[in-house]
């Protein structure tokens, strides 16, 4: 099973950018915690991160032909104003977790809107570099319940002796 895991603008400067309210962890330490928590799930991870919407929107677009199940998206900013993402999330039909570092619903009211929302599995805020592992785990999850990366190739049983 294959997660592409893709970040939006700023989140490049993640360890010095407001650490009151991102924490101190980098994007590599985020990428470096959900390729841990793939392994430990059986999947494998492709981090991403881009300041531009069009390259986000190509990303995710294309995923289903990259090979990719699923998503993990922190689409930052884009969240509340891309209908662009939201139409290449239902264009790439990838099930998406949207993910965030913060809690955007606790802080200003434009952040309250998420225009990706819709387009998405599932939403989950709030818990620092954690959103991302538990999106990643919920998603992979779910992915697994829906028949997705069973091995194709179970042994058939030995014939009996009896
Ligand atoms: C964010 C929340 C967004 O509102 C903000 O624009 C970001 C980061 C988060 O991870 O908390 O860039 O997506």
């Amino acid at each position: 099973m294959r997660i592409s895991v893709v970040s939006g603008p700023n989140l490049d400067r993640l360890g010095s950018r407001e650490p009151a309210i991102y924490g101190t962890a980098t994007l590599a330490d985020v990428h470096r915690a959900v390729e841990e928590a793939a392994r430990v799930e059986g999947a494998t991870t492709h981090c991403m991160q881009s300041n531009h919407e069009g390259d986000l929107c190509t990303a995710i677009g294309r995923a289903r032909d990259d090979g990719f199940d699923g998503i993990v998206l922190n689409a930052g900013a884009y969240t509340h104003t891309s209908i662009a993402l939201y139409d290449a999330i239902r264009a790439s039909g990838v099930p998406t977790v949207e993910v965030h570092l913060s809690n955007p619903d606790a802080r200003e009211v434009f952040r309250r809107r998420s225009r990706i929302a819709p387009a998405c599995i599932a939403r989950v805020a709030g818990f620092g570099v954690d959103s991302y592992v538990l999106g990643l785990m919920g998603l992979v999850r779910h992915l697994r319940a829906a028949g997705v990366g069973k091995s194709a190739g179970a042994s058939p049983r030995p014939p009996s002796s009896e």
